[in-house]
């Protein structure tokens, strides 16, 4: 029988001396992600489908199961004991834990539902999360202790809502993923020290925007699409499932690389995605798996954050191509 989620991180307690706060808070993180897992197995015979009629701090207007999987992971989180205080897309600023609850060493971030546009359609979806430290244990913290480097990540991961429901997790001991069996409600391992590899013949990027990019991108996809005849010489496969969590998952276990780069539309924007909860987590499953991660510019990683909800370019996954694309912006 493979190994649990619960016995991988009691080993890294012995093994790695890895903080059995921080195992216990991704213990309860898994648990916290089966109950989303549940709700979104049932769709509309839970009555999670749709819009909720609102709107978050980024204008974006909210799903049902956006603010159902944001209320889940903020109770979870704060009740757990184990963190200081938690920041997700969904709320303008950090939350508190109550004055009745505990408090720990850890601060966590979260995207609670990415890929928001594929729950009404039943498609790939998941939770995005990362652990930062918070220092000595305390209240009242300021959105400002939040903004620390993806460097300062103790733990990062995602559990994916796809066919399977799986973990994917590292504790910068390599990348670990997890599959939830319904029939025990155990996660057990079933991929250990995952590897991509530097090249790849498949990218992910949505090409609608096409005309809004910069010249450097531009130039490094249409050299992509000109295939074998090419500059390139080879053909290049293309996908786009419109979840992040499901684009790198793609990456971690098949390769490719994928792009959201910032685009002319509107220069207060350096991209879509967000760099605290969701380009930091994914950059770091990508370079512990031996791939990249930049803005085009530097690693995403070594930049330092100066607001919670700020937006960032994205192009990660396999080392050649994502070195080759961020070189055409030198
Ligand atoms: P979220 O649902 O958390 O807002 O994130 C969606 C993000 C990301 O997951 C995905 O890669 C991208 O938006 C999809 O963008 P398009 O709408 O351009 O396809
Ligand atoms: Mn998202
Ligand atoms: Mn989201």
């Amino acid at each position: 029988m493979a190994k649990t989620l619960a016995l991988y991180l009691h080993e890294m307690e012995t093994t790695h001396a890895i903080d059995p706060r921080l195992t216990g808070l991704i213990n309860h993180l898994a648990e916290t992600c089966k109950e989303i897992s549940f709700k979104v197995s049932q769709g509309a015979l839970a009555g999670i489908l749709g819009s909720a009629g609102s709107e978050n701090v980024q204008g974006e207007t909210q799903k049902k199961l956006d603010i159902i999987a944001n209320e889940i992971m903020c109770r979870a989180c704060t009740e757990s004991g184990f963190v200081s205080a938690v920041a997700s897309e969904e709320m303008d600023h950090a939350l508190q834990v109550p004055a009745d609850a505990e408090i720990g060493p850890y601060l966590v971030l979260f995207d609670p539902l990415d890929g928001s546009s594929n729950i009404d359609i039943n498609v790939s979806i998941g939770t995005i999360f990362s652990i930062l430290p918070a220092g000595t244990p305390h209240r009242d913290v300021k959105d400002e202790e939040f903004l620390q480097s993806g460097r300062h990540q103790l733990a990062a991961g995602y559990v994916i809502y796809g066919p399977q429901t799986q973990l994917v997790l590292t504790l910068g001991l390599g990348v670990m993923m997890f599959t939830l069996d319904i029939a025990t409600g155990n996660f057990y391992q079933t991929a250990q020290n995952v590897v991509i590899d530097e090249s790849t013949k498949e990218f992910a990027i949505n090409c609608s925007n096409m005309r809004h990019w910069e010249a450097p991108v531009q130039r490094y996809v249409t050299e992509l699409l000109a295939g074998k005849t090419g500059v390139r010489q080879k053909d290049f496969n293309m996908r786009w499932v419109a979840a992040m969590v499901a684009e790198v998952h793609r990456i971690l276990n098949r390769g490719g690389i994928f792009m959201y780069p910032k685009d002319h539309r509107d220069p207060s924007k350096p991209g879509k995605l967000r760099l605290m909860y969701e380009a930091n987590p994914m950059s770091w499953l990508i370079e512990q798996a031996h791939g990249k991660a930049t803005n085009g510019h530097e690693n995403i990683l070594d930049i330092e954050p100066t607001g919670l909800h700020q937006r960032v370019a994205v192009f990660l996954g396999a080392k050649e191509e994502v070195e080759l694309v961020t070189s055409y912006h030198q």
